[in-house]
C-alpha cells in the first residue's frame, strides 16, 4: 500500500473492516489490516515488540500485541540494575509476567540483556573491583542465574549490548565500560560462553546501534562490529546473530545511510551470522510540520530501513521497541522542541494504527520469503 489510509479505532477493536462499520462513508475504505505477524509468517519472519510488563493487564494494550506480534521482549526488567537493585535480591516479577504472557498467547520471548554498561546496579562497580575470586566469577554467576532461569524458554538472548564505542579511543573500537575495565576485552567472550552453558538452546546475539549511520561514526561502528564478530567466531565463541537495534532518526542529515547498511548486512551474513532487527523505532524529533508530515517521515524511514534489511534472507525477525507512542522511550530520551510526544511507533497514543503500521505491512509484503 502506498498511501496511508484513515483508520477507524472501532474497526481495529472489532477486527472488521472500517467500511462495514462506517456504513459506506466514502473516505473510509476496506484496508488490508491483516496482522503484521501473519504477513511476516508468510515470509518466514517473526514480528515482535518490546513490552512493559505491568501494562500487560491492560486489555487494549495486550490486544494490540496479541494481534500483531509473535515475539515479545521486556524492555528493562531483565537488565542487571532493575533486576538486582539490592545485591542478592533478584526481582524476576516483570520478566516472569512477560514469559507468562508469551506462553499464554503462543509467542516467543527474547531476553534483553545479560551485559550492558547502562542500567547496572549501584553496588556492581565496587563489587567487581573488590571481588576476592575475581570479576569473571561475578559475571558468570549473573549470567548463569538469569539465563539459567529461562533455560529452554528464550528464543534468543542479547548477551552483550552496546559494547562498541569508537569515541572511547581504543584501536578495537570497544567501549571502555566497567566490564572492559574489570576484565579486558575478553569479557565479551566470557559472557557468550557463560550464556551458552546456561541456556544451550537460545540464539545468542550481539546487539548494537548505529550501523545505519552515515557519519564517520557509523563507518567506525560497522567496522568495529565486524572485527569483533570475526574475532569471536575465529575463536569458536558461540555467537549466532547480530542484533541491529534500528533506532532511526529521519530528518537528521546523515543518520540513515542505507547503502552502507546494506553492505554491512552482507558482510555480517558472510560471517555466517543471522540478523535480528531488535529495537526498531524512528524519532520525529527533528521533523517540523503537521502530524501528517511527521508520520509520513517516520513511515518513510521504516520503509527505507526495512527494504534493506528484509532484502537479506538472513534477517529473521523484526521487533519494534514498543508498539504504541503512549509508551515509548523516545518521548523522554529524545524530546521534541515543541514538547509534543514523539510519534515513532506503529500505533498512536489511542492505540490507532498510524502510517508506519502500513509501511511495515507493505515492507513485509514486498520482502522475499526466507
Ligand atoms: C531503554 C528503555 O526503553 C527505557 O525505558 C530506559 O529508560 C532506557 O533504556 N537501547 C537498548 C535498550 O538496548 O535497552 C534501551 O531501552 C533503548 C536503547
Amino acid at each position: 500500500m502506498n498511501t496511508p489510509l484513515p483508520i477507524s479505532r472501532r474497526s481495529f477493536l472489532a477486527g472488521t473492516s472500517a467500511l462495514a462499520l462506517a456504513g459506506g462513508v466514502s473516505e473510509v475504505f476496506a484496508a488490508d489490516e491483516t496482522p503484521l505477524k501473519v504477513r511476516a509468517a508468510r515470509k518466514g519472519l517473526r514480528m515482535g515488540a518490546e513490552v512493559v510488563p505491568h501494562l500487560l493487564g491492560d486489555a487494549a494494550y495486550a490486544a494490540m500485541l496479541i494481534r500483531d506480534v509473535d515475539m515479545v521482549v521486556p524492555g528493562s526488567a531483565l537488565k542487571w540494575g532493575p533486576l538486582e537493585r539490592m545485591r542478592k535480591v533478584l526481582d524476576f516479577s516483570g520478566a516472569d509476567a512477560v514469559a507468562d504472557f508469551a506462553q499464554a498467547h503462543g509467542m516467543a520471548m527474547r531476553g534483553h540483556t545479560l551485559l550492558w554498561h547502562d542500567q547496572i546496579p549501584k553496588w556492581l562497580p565496587r563489587r567487581l573491583a573488590n571481588a576476592s575470586k575475581g570479576p569473571a566469577r561475578i559475571i558468570e554467576k549473573h549470567i548463569d542465574e538469569v539465563a539459567g532461569r529461562y533455560r529452554g524458554r528464550m528464543h534468543s538472548w542479547d548477551v552483550v549490548n552496546e559494547a562498541i564505542e569508537p569515541k572511547d579511543g581504543r584501536a578495537d573500537g570497544l567501549r571502555n565500560s566497567l566490564f572492559l575495565e574489570a576484565l579486558g576485552p575478553d569479557y565479551i567472550e566470557l559472557a557468550f560462553r557463560a550464556a551458552a552453558k546456561a541456556d544451550p538452546e537460545a540464539l545468542l546475539v550481539f546487539n548494537e546501534y548505529g550501523h545505519e549511520w552515515g557519519w564517520d561514526a557509523g563507518r567506525k561502528r560497522r567496522l568495529a562490529t565486524l572485527r569483533l564478530l570475526e574475532k569471536l567466531l575465529g575463536k569458536g565463541v558461540p555467537v549466532h546473530a547480530l542484533g541491529i537495534q534500528g533506532h532511526l532518526a529521519p530528518g537528521m542529515k546523515g543518520a540513515m545511510d542505507m547503502p552502507a547498511l546494506g553492505r554491512f548486512c552482507d558482510e555480517v551474513v558472510q560471517l555466517g551470522l543471522s540478523i535480528q532487527v531488535t529495537e526498531l523505532d524512528a524519532r520525529d524529533t527533528s521533523i517540523n510540520g503537521s502530524i501528517e508530515t511527521r508520520d509520513r517521515a517516520v513511515a518513510d524511514a521504516y520503509t527505507r530501513f526495512l527494504e534493506v534489511v528484509l532484502a537479506r534472507p538472513a534477517t529473521k525477525m523484526v521487533l519494534t521497541w514498543g508498539i504504541t507512542d503512549r509508551h515509548s522511550w523516545l518521548t523522554n530520551h529524545f524530546p521534541r522542541p515543541d514538547g509534543d510526544i514523539v510519534r515513532g511507533l506503529p500505533y498512536d497514543t489511542d492505540y490507532v494504527r498510524k502510517p508506519v503500521w502500513y509501511a511495515m505491512a507493505a515492507a513485509i509484503d514486498a520482502a522475499p520469503a526466507r
